[in-house]
C-alpha cells in the first residue's frame, strides 16, 4: 500500500467509506497502527494529557510537538500524519501561524496540521493552505478553549448549534481538507456532515460523521494508576493498563525471587 496524501483521503470519503484516525505520539505505537491500515495518525496536543500528565493541553509547545511528530512520521509507511498546532502557536496572527506550521512540516515531516477554531480562523487557515500545507479544522468542544467552555458537550442549544455550523462552514471555505467535530450532539454532527463537502471526523459526535478519531490511550485502556474516568463517547477495545500492571508485577516478583533471568535468558 502506498503512502496516503490528501487526495487519497478525499477519494475514500467520496467513495462513501468511513475514515479512520487515531492519535499516536511515539514510533512503536505509530508503527503498529500504521501496519493495520489507519488512514491518519494524529499527533494530538492531547499528548499534554496522556503523555505529560497535564490537566490541559495548554502548556504543550511546538518543540514538543516536533519531538513526538518526528517519531510518528518515521513509523508511518502508509498513514498520513497530521500534527496539532499547539495553543498560542497560531492564534497571534496568520504570519506567525504559517511559520509555526512550517516548522512542523520542515522539522517533523508531517503531512498536514490541525488547528482549533472556526470563524475567527479563516484567514489563518487560508494562509497555511496557500503555502501548500494541508489543514484539518477542529470545531465544537475545543480543548484549547477549556477556560472559556470547560470540557462540555457543545451545540445543545439553537444559538450554539448555529455558531458551530457557521464555524464548520468557515473552516471549509478557508480551504481545510477535513474537519474534526468534537463533543457535539449526534444530530448536529449529522447535520454538519450533510452540509459540508469535506469529510468530518468525529470524536464524541455520533456515528454519522465521515470518520472517527480516538485518543489511543482511551481505545487501548492505557490509564495512569488510579485514573478510572472514562468519558461516555470512548469505547475501550482492550485493557492494556491491566495487562501492563500484571506483567510488571510478575517481573518484580521473578526478579525478587531470583527467577529472572534463567538459563535461557543468559549468555
Ligand atoms: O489532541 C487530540 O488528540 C485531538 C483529538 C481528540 C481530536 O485533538
Amino acid at each position: 500500500m502506498a503512502k496516503k496524501y490528501v487526495p487519497d483521503i478525499v477519494r475514500k470519503y467520496e467513495k462513501g467509506s468511513k475514515l479512520t484516525m487515531l492519535t499516536a505520539y511515539d514510533f512503536t505505537f505509530a508503527s503498529l497502527f500504521d501496519s493495520v491500515g489507519i488512514d491518519i495518525l494524529l499527533v494530538g496536543d492531547s499528548l499534554g494529557n496522556v503523555v505529560q500528565g497535564r490537566d490541559t493541553t495548554l502548556g504543550v509547545t511546538t518543540e514538543e510537538m516536533v519531538y513526538h511528530a518526528e517519531q510518528v512520521v518515521r513509523a508511518a509507511k502508509t498513514s498520513m500524519v497530521i500534527a496539532d498546532m499547539p495553543f498560542m502557536s497560531f492564534q497571534v496572527n496568520s504570519e506567525s501561524a504559517l511559520a509555526e506550521a512550517g516548522v512542523l512540516v520542515k522539522k517533523a515531516g508531517v503531512g498536514g496540521v490541525k488547528l482549533e477554531g472556526g470563524v475567527g480562523m479563516e484567514s489563518t487557515i487560508t494562509k497555511i493552505v496557500d503555502a501548500g500545507i494541508p489543514v484539518m479544522g477542529h470545531v465544537g468542544l475545543l480543548p484549547q478553549s477549556v477556560n472559556q467552555m470547560g470540557f462540555r458537550v457543545q451545540g445543545k442549544e439553537a444559538k450554539s448549534e448555529k455558531r458551530i455550523l457557521d464555524d464548520a462552514l468557515s473552516v471549509q471555505k478557508a480551504g481545510a481538507f477535513a474537519i474534526v467535530l468534537e463533543g457535539l450532539p449526534a444530530k448536529l454532527a449529522k447535520k454538519i456532515t450533510a452540509k459540508l463537502s469535506i469529510p468530518t471526523i468525529g470524536i464524541g459526535a455520533g456515528v454519522d460523521c465521515s470518520g472517527q478519531v480516538l485518543v489511543m490511550h482511551d481505545l487501548l485502556g492505557l490509564k495512569a494508576a488510579g485514573d478510572d474516568f472514562s468519558p461516555k463517547f470512548v469505547k475501550q477495545y482492550v485493557d492494556l493498563g491491566a495487562l501492563v500492571k500484571k506483567a510488571v508485577t510478575s517481573y518484580i516478583e521473578e526478579v525478587e525471587k531470583g527467577k529472572f533471568p534463567d538459563k535461557s535468558q543468559s549468555y
